[in-house]
């Protein structure tokens, strides 16, 4: 089945954004009941909403109240005409605001957890039995209420201070509350009575059928016969792009080349090279190792590492080009966060447009055109096709792991014995998280190398050795993190095994800094 064989050609649904911080989670959670969404401004044309045919238009939360001068305003009752719609707290208030209902200030505001009790309304049978209770605990943010409900809705629910929780119409629910986040309870059933029940969709946007649609894409794309060229890094988002590519390609057709930096972890590019070569790939391993080290010699500024390495990945990718290669195309593993417009209210719209430029230049130079397969994912949705396309278990969970590499965990010169020091120190920490199953439960864990010596006691002798920091942090996205609280067991097992096995480590301590104040990284 092909994902777009809904009930017609109706994509999947609309999330227009008013500002919410939330205004992703609620994308994603459609796509975690199985349906396609896309987010766009709350301006969206109504000629490209009439295009998408979306099955539902889901209005998100946002910052204003509906009666400041520069409050984001939309005609809600042109969107009515192209599907049902869902308000979410500012949402909701626009909906009422908009359709004769009415909107105030609320004595009491209502900020964390509240419990709403639901009514029985006509045309509301159905929800009340998909919640299976009428009580409910949810999580709220707002100072606005609506105060009656827009033409044609029922209250359908009260929160403690009897405001209006949700109102229900045949073809509208709106909700003060925020279903989408995880601390309201059967939120998901809230968002499932929407697709299904209101908008009669069936869920269609998994694994298999992703697969599918991206496959028919990128032969819509790049056509019969053109070539494809793609740089691997080791992570996800590059071996799911490049593995994409080849099932519906074909290797002939995709060319891909992994070049080593010399700035990897211990045995990566021998390991990762075989595993690409496993799994089917059309892969040039390109050894720079060299290039690498003596562009950074005598550099100490982070930028500066950081400029010199992408300056000498560009020479060694394009030299390590075959010119019988009949290249049209260059794949790029873009995700879904990078391409979203997201609403700024200081600024008016701004296009949080990031673009993967690892080879940056190369298409405007090479007139290649650019490829992305995964632009329409998030994460957790390319690990999930990886997995479908039989990527192995640890490719697809693998820590991310910076461009840079190692040269920005060698704080200042970065030299091949600094680099030999690291690799053992970060070896055998991240074996211990494997051992210990306590790898998957971390977003990112590595070794950092300081340009510090201490005094040391090691056997009988006095030692004046280097000092290693461990960081561990969980995270959902990179944007923010906290460090991972290991048990003091843990931490002296590795921390013993370190300075008896490297011995230009004589100390080690743990970074216990979030993000903020903290980046993850250290430089
Ligand atoms: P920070 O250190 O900014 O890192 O909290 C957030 C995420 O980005 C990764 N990172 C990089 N990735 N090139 C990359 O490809 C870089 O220069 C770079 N710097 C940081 C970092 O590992 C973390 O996952």
């Amino acid at each position: 089945m092909k994902a777009t064989d809904q009930t017609t050609d109706q994509k999947g649904f609309l999330v227009l954004d008013f500002g919410s911080q939330l205004t992703q989670l609620i994308a994603r959670r459609l796509r975690e009941l199985g349906f396609y969404s896309e987010i766009h401004p709350f301006h969206y044309p109504l000629e490209k909403i009439k295009a998408m045919k979306p099955l539902g238009i889901i209005l998100s939360g946002g910052p204003n109240s509906v009666y400041e001068e520069e409050a984001p305003h939309r005609n809600v009752k042109e969107l009515l005409t192209e599907a049902p719609l869902l308000g979410i707290c500012y949402g909701m208030q626009l909906i009422a605001h908009e359709l004769g209902g009415k909107v105030e200030k609320a004595q009491s505001k209502e900020y964390g957890f509240n419990r709403v009790t639901w009514k029985s309304v006509s045309g509301g049978e159905n929800l009340l039995s998909q919640l299976g209770q009428s009580d409910q605990k949810v999580w709220m943010s707002h100072g606005d209420i609506v105060h009656s409900p827009p033409e044609g809705c029922a209250v359908a629910a009260l929160s403690e201070s009897q405001h209006i929780a949700a109102y229900l119409g045949t073809k509208i629910l709106g909700v003060q509350f925020h279903p989408e986040v995880a601390h309201t309870q059967k939120g998901e059933e809230i968002l499932k009575y929407f697709t299904m029940g209101m908008c009669g969709a069936k869920p269609n946007w998994k694994a298999p059928q992703i697969v599918d649609h991206l496959k028919e894409k990128i032969l819509q794309q790049v056509g019969s016969s053109d070539h494809v060229l793609c740089g691997l890094s080791g992570g996800v988002d590059s071996s799911v792009v490049a593995t994409l590519l080849t099932k519906t390609l074909g290797p002939d057709r995709v060319h891909c080349v992994f070049v080593n930096n010399g700035l990897l972890r211990k045995n990566e590019y021998e390991n990762v090279l075989a595993s690409y070569k496993a799994i089917g790939l059309n892969v040039k391993g390109v050894d720079a190792s060299t290039a690498f080290l003596s562009a950074l010699k005598g550099l100490t500024d982070p930028e500066a590492k950081r400029k010199a390495i992408g300056r000498v990945f560009i020479e060694v990718f394009e030299a390590s080009l075959d010119p019988k290669w009949p290249i049209q195309w260059l794949a790029q593993g873009t995700l879904y966060p990078d391409v979203i417009e997201s609403v700024s209210f200081k600024g008016g719209p701004s296009h949080k447009i990031k673009s993967h430029h690892n080879v940056g230049g190369l298409p405007e130079k090479m007139r290649l055109k650019l490829v992305e397969p995964v632009r329409e994912l998030f994460k957790d949705e390319v690990r999930q096709i990886g997995l479908e396309l039989g990527l192995p278990k640890d490719m697809i969970g693998r820590h991310p792991f910076p461009g840079p590499g190692l040269a920005i965990r060698v704080m200042g010169e970065v030299t091949e014995e600094s680099l030999a020091i690291l690799r053992e120190a970060d070896h055998i920490f991240i074996s211990k998280l494997r051992e210990k199953g306590l790898y998957d439960q971390i977003w990112q864990a590595f070794c950092v190398l300081l340009p510090v010596k201490t005094v040391g006691v090691q056997g009988d002798g006095r030692t004046y050795a280097q000092v290693l920091s461990l960081r561990a942090v969980t995270s959902s996205d990179g944007m923010t993190a906290d460090w991972y609280p290991f048990t003091f067991d843990f931490l002296r097992e590795v921390s013993n095994e370190i300075t008896n096995k490297v011995h230009a480590i004589n100390r080690v301590v743990y970074d216990v800094t979030s993000k903020p104040p903290g980046t993850i990284e250290w430089e």
